[in-house]
Parts: C-alpha cells; structure tokens; sequence
C-alpha cells in the first residue's frame, strides 16, 4: 500500500492534500501515514501468527510519541538504546516488559531506569557490560534478563555505516568467544540468560545473510543445549530494507517464513527488532521551493529543508524519491534540490528531473524512518513539524521548534563586573 497518491493531480497523504498540511503548519514538515503504519505492522505479525515472538519497534527509526503509542496499541513491543528511548516508550503507553534494551554503551543509571521498569532483556555486548550490569541488578536485588548480542562475522552487503555484523564493527560478542561469556554468565547471581541475539546491519535488500546469521546463532544454541544452558529466544535484529528508489526486499512474510523454515522443530520465541521496514515509507518530508539558482553549469532548487532535518542523503548518500506536491506543465530542468545549511554535503537530491518555480511544495519520500529522527538544530534552524494523517484527519503531533527553544538551556557568563 502506497499512502501517497496523487488525486486529482495533488499529491494526498491518505485523503489529505499534502497542499493544505503545509499550509496549516507549514514547511519543513514530516507527514506520516497511520494506515501505513498500522499496515506494515500487521504485516510483520501476521507472518509470525501461531509462533512464539515478540515484535520489537526499533524507536531510533521514528521515536514520535504518537507513532509510538500508535504501535504500542497494536501491542507492539520495543527495542530501546537509551534511558531517553525507555522515557518515551513509557510516556506513549508501552508496555515495560516487551522492551529490549540494545546498544553498547548503556550507562548505569541507564541500567537502574530499566531494571525499575522491568524491561523483557538487555541485550548486551560485552563482559564489562554484564559484569556492570550485574553490579546494577544485585544492588537493586532485580535478576536482570539478558541475551548476548553475537557478531556473526556475516557482511550484510549495505552501506558501510550501517552494516554492523563484520568483525571490524564495534557491536557483539565475536561468536567464537561468545560460549565462555555465557558460562561466566550463568554463575552470576543477578543475572538470567535467556536468548542470543544478532543485528547485522539495515536497510538488507536480500535474505542470504540474515539467514546466514541465523545459521551461525542455531549452532550457538545447540552448543550451549549440550553444555547445559537452555536458551528461550532468538532475537534477529532489525535491518529488513524497503524500496527507496528500485529495490526488491524481501516483504516480512518472506523473511519471516524463510526463518520459520530453518527453525522448525525448535522451540524458541523470536524476537526481531524492525524499525524502517516499519516506518520509512510511511513518511514523507514536506518542503518548499524558496530559492532557483539557473547557471549554464548547474541547476540548483534551494529548498526549506537541508541537512539538520533529513540527514540520509548527506550521511550516507542515501537516494531518497522527490516529487512535486503540484505538478506543473513546463519544461522539466535537471536540480540539484539543496538546502540552506552552509556546507557543500547539504543536498537532499541531486541531478532531479523536475519543473519547479519558487514557492512550490516538494515531498521527499521514505521520510518516515531515520528522518526527524536523526533531525538536529545544526546552524540554529529549529526542527520540522511532525503531523500524523488518519484518513483526511491531520493530527499535529509536534509542533514546529520555537527559536526561544533553541537556547532556552543556555546562559551567558555572570557580569565580571568593574
Ligand atoms: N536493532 C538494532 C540493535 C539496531 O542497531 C537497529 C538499527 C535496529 C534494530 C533497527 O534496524 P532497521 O530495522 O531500522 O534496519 N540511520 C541509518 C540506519 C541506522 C540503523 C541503526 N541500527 C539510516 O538512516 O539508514
């Protein structure tokens, strides 16, 4: 399902003119689809109907509070990486208990918030990490839930900075050494081992090495099995790609019936951890034409967005879909769509085909994962609205950032008086 259609020549999200979004809250502005949303969710649990799973939004990919609750209602779980993801979860509704709590830095007091919530797992990346953990959990007398995140030495064949199960990454336990890391484990008094879990890498356009992976954490299980540690549950990660220009992922079912197949006769609850499989096409960025730049070199549109409010193209050279919210008859030129942030990296788009005139509205596709998200107040811009369609109903979830936000936190130096 694509929520994004032109109707009657105007791009809609669901049934509201994108037009009239950007003319209530104005631009730059994220619009998000609820039936998208919801779509894409279901479709991940109807592929593990009839299995033990737990299905674990990744909030990095879109932390908004009513994206949250909306999956939280579906009953989702989540997968958090910091005390300020837990706060979120907890303030959109979310249930404590399906919270995994990911990330290779979890500070201690980061550890005491989530134990006191009573989070379903840490996941964790080293011994320091357990032995730290275990000092957390014994001082608050809670047994804290973990399952080792293993590197499988697996290339998930993605951009370099998101691939994340190589030997060279900072993440996991290498497998090789993960066995004795369990042995130490399960002699630790406040600590109760229940699964093994993996992340590769995102945005994976084919099965081949999740399966790989999986492959490797079910050899782990069985040595574990004869050594005497009972594992409950696999948790596989995020990382399922979607199309942003022309690729061919595999859909939820796919995936999922693919793992379902290798792990028959086994009885282990899954967990996976999908963020943009969920939310990147559910999304778009709304934003406006303010300036042409026609050379006979180049093409330049500078837009109201840039780089502090989506920051894939310039990150990692992600090519994200542009398309006018208008279209107009004219000749087409080819743009590069720019914003105003002083650095040359501040494109959104380059060598576009496009008919543009000052003023016109432009929706950047794919916007819903890894795009407010990643969003920052580089160069003093305050951050983008956030607005959630629901049919042809706009909801504001939130409001655009105020200028008196942006250094309400700060002070100038006490008068050094004389
Ligand atoms: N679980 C863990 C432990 C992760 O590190 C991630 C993403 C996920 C789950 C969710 O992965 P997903 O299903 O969304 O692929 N900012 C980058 C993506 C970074 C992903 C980081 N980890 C981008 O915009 O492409």
């Amino acid at each position: 399902m694509d929520a994004f259609t032109y109707q009657n020549g105007q791009l809609h999200a669901e049934g509201a003119p994108l037009a009239g979004i950007a003319a209530q809250f104005g631009t730059p502005c994220y619009v998000y689809s609820r039936a998208s949303i919801e779509q894409q969710f279901r479709a991940w649990s109807a592929a593990l109907a009839g299995q033990a799973h737990l299905l674990c939004f990744a909030v990095k990919a879109n932390s908004n509070l009513a994206v949250l609750g909306l999956l939280a209602k579906l009953g989702a779980g989540f997968d958090i990486v910091s005390g300020g993801e837990l706060a979120r979860v907890l303030a959109a509704g979310g249930n404590p208990h399906k919270v995994v709590f990911s990330g290779v830095g979890k500070s201690v007091q980061e550890m005491q918030q989530a134990l006191l919530a009573g989070v379903h797992c840490f996941n964790i990346e080293s011994s320091a990490e357990l032995l730290r953990l275990q000092q957390v959990a014994s001082r608050l007398g809670i047994k804290a839930k973990v399952s080792f995140r293993v590197n499988p030495d697996v290339d998930a064949k993605t951009h370099p900075y998101i691939a994340t199960g190589l030997k060279d990454n900072k993440f996991g336990i290498d497998i090789e050494s993960a066995e004795a890391l369990y042995q130490q484990a399960a002699e630790l008094s406040h600590i109760e081992l229940r699964g093994i879990d993996c992340h590769i890498g995102s945005q994976l356009t084919e099965l081949a090495p999740f399966l790989h992976a999986l492959s490797h954490l079910l050899d782990l299980q069985e040595r574990l099995a004869a050594s005497g540690i009972a594992i409950k549950h696999l948790n596989l990660g995020g990382g399922l790609g979607v199309r942003y220009r022309d690729e061919t992922p595999p859909s939820p079912a796919e995936y999922v019936n693919a793992v379902r197949q290798m792990l028959k006769g086994r009885d282990l609850t899954l967990i996976f951890e999908p963020g943009r499989s969920v939310v990147a096409n559910a999304g778009v960025l709304l934003t406006k034409v303010e300036h042409l730049k026609h050379s006979a070199h180049k093409n330049f549109a500078i837009v109201d967005a840039a780089m502090n409010d989506l920051i894939r193209p310039a990150l990692y050279q992600a090519w994200m879909a542009i398309e006018p919210v208008s279209p107009r008859a004219g000749e087409k030129r080819c743009y590069d769509l720019v914003g105003p942030v002083c650095e040359t990296g501040d494109f959104i788009g380059k060598q576009r085909e496009l008919a543009l005139a000052e003023g016109d509205l432009l929706a950047v596709r794919s916007a819903g994962a890894y795009g407010f998200s990643m969003s920052s107040n580089y160069n003093s811009r305050p951050r983008a609205a956030e607005v959630l369609v629901d049919g042809s109903k706009c909801h504001l979830v939130r409001r655009r950032e105020t200028v008196d936000e942006l250094f309400a936190g700060e002070s100038l130096l006490p008068d050094e008086g004389g």
